[in-house]
């Protein structure tokens, strides 16, 4: 497989004979055209499956390969996704052709040969504000705080010859700087701003009857926005933009290997065929007196955990779901995990052998009387759900991790008032794209809204806190410590009100 040097000059230069030959998959024209412009700003609106992980692999490993010493950063919303990313890549770059490139799992830093190092980090990651690179990309930068972007993109731009690559599914306020560039881009394109839209229609692999599946069994404003990547307006969205922003701080989830009994309630949603099953967690934030002057009669509350698994049979998530609450009090092993007081599983149809086994498995590896109460996800019960965590961020109690999904499942949530007056909450039964948010609201039927006794741990200085961190606040002002912990509060939940058909609160 040697290559002339012809070939290997004509793919430095050229990104677009680089996917070819080196990666070995072309490039498809939506995506040349992006990789070929001149423009220092490039930004695309995206629908999902468009090929957008693609074309940054492409871009970032051919500024690596093109010259020594480069460097490219790639900038996710959230960890998870900034992982995955990293993984994408990092399987990109073992292209044969390619090879001869080390990884730093660790930092998730990939390092050529020629000492160019292409770098994948959350944007709540330290690195991102003082970002020297070559080549910035964005993705999902409709949801990177403003404040972010501002002290990233200055030291970007110092850098001869550096360009900026972003894209999203659309999101963000007005002024949010994703959402201008990518007004401006599409309106009055130059070498500076130019823009693409790129519905998911867009890619050769994406078919209309595949479309029409999801459509089928989506909420129609996620629909838009996922694969449509259609702007919509607030309308008649339970959670506004601009309340669920409100809620939102960067900080790092707790894994279940790192937790050591930490108490949460969890939340269950089974996937089954069409959809991915998701757990999603609900501690008390151990704060120490950060938010004792705002809320000095109770508690906030916040999500330590939450995870998807697409594709999994239901008997291998109950593996996890018990996996992840496993710690035992005062075991021997130091078996670590959460210490889960409830769990509370989607009990509807399809999901009650799913709650049997989850409830027979709880049993067996926990030792206790089990804690998994099967919920029948009534409209009234979400009108409840949705309606006690709405209370929560309204009044700044509830503190949601920075993650692309969980806040569009849930600004897709729509309402309807019914003619007796009451409300309905608009997600038909069955439709899928709604795993996260329902397992939030699961959570929802154990926690303690209203005012309590607030639990603060003192030491001698008068102040502890178990949290650790830089501080970090949402956008509706709760403070918190970058790398939060659970408060062991175990008062702030109760026995669930949801049991089964006749008591859904
Ligand atoms: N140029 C290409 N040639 C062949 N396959 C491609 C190309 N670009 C993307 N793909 C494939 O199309 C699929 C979607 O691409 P990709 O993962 O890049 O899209 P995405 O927009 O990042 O999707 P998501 O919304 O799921 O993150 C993947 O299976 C990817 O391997
Ligand atoms: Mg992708």
């Amino acid at each position: 497989m040697s290559m002339s040097v012809a070939e290997l000059e004509a793919a430095r230069r050229d990104p677009v004979v680089f996917a070819d030959v080196m990666i070995g998959r072309p490039l498809w024209p939506h995506q040349v055209e992006v990789v070929r412009s001149e423009a220092r700003y490039r930004v695309i609106c995206a629908g999902r499956r468009a090929g957008k992980s693609h074309v940054y692999g492409v871009l970032a490993l051919h500024t690596a390969f093109s010259r020594p010493g480069m460097k490219a950063l790639i900038v996710s919303a959230g960890e998870v996704a900034a992982k995955r990313l990293f993984a994408e890549v990092s399987k990109m770059a073992k292209a044969p052709r390619l090879g001869g490139s080390t990884e730093d799992e660790t930092t998730s830093t990939l390092i050529l040969s020629n000492g160019s190092t292409i770098e994948c980090v959350p944007s709540s990651a330290k690195q991102v504000r003082s970002a020297e690179a070559d080549l910035l990309i964005v993705d999902e930068a409709g949801f990177v705080p403003q404040d972010i972007w501002e002290s990233a993109e200055p030291v970007v731009l110092a850098r001869p010859g550096s360009r900026v690559l972003l894209s999203s599914t659309p999101w963000g306020a007005l002024g949010h700087f994703f959402r201008q560039l990518w007004r401006q881009g599409m309106a009055t394109p130059d070498r500076w701003v130019q823009s693409w839209h790129w519905p998911s229609s867009v890619s050769p692999l994406v078919d209309v009857e595949f479309l029409e599946q999801i459509r089928k069994r989506s909420a129609p404003d996620y629909f838009d926005r996922e694969y449509l990547a259609k702007w919509t307006d607030d309308g008649s969205a339970y959670f506004p933009m601009a309340e669920l922003e409100g809620a939102v701080a960067d900080y790092a989830l707790l894994p279940p290997e790192e937790a050591t009994g930490w108490p949460a309630v969890a939340g269950v949603d089974w996937g089954f065929k069409r959809d991915a099953n998701a757990l999603v967690l609900v501690s008390v934030l151990d704060d120490g007196l950060l938010n004792a002057d705002r809320h000095p009669d109770s508690p906030v509350f916040f999500v330590p955990w939450l995870e998807q698994e697409h594709q999994l049979p239901y008997a291998q998530f109950v593996d996890r779901v018990v996996r992840v609450g496993e710690y035992r009090k005062g075991a021997w092993d130091g078996q670590n995990g959460y210490w889960l007081p409830w769990v509370l599983a989607e009990e509807n149809g399809p999901g009650e052998p799913a709650v049997q086994a989850l409830r027979q498995a709880a049993r067996a590896r926990w030792g206790r009387s089990t804690p998994v109460r099967g919920v029948w996800t009534t409209n009234r019960l979400k009108v409840n759900g949705y309606g006690a965590l709405r209370l929560l961020i309204q009044q700044g109690r509830m503190v949601l991790p920075r993650h692309p999904e969980l806040l569009k499942q849930l600004h897709a949530l729509q309402t309807e008032m019914l003619p007796g007056g009451g409300m309905r909450i608009e997600v038909p039964d069955n439709v899928g794209h709604d795993d996260l948010a329902d397992a939030l609201m699961q959570c929802m039927a154990s926690v303690r809204t209203g005012p309590m006794w607030r639990r603060t741990e003192l030491n001698e200085e008068g102040f502890s806190t178990r949290s650790s961190g830089e501080e970090r606040m949402t956008g509706a002002g709760t403070r918190l410590l970058s790398e939060p912990v659970p408060l062991d509060f175990t008062q702030a939940f109760r026995s669930p009100r949801a049991g089964d058909g006749e008591d859904d609160w």
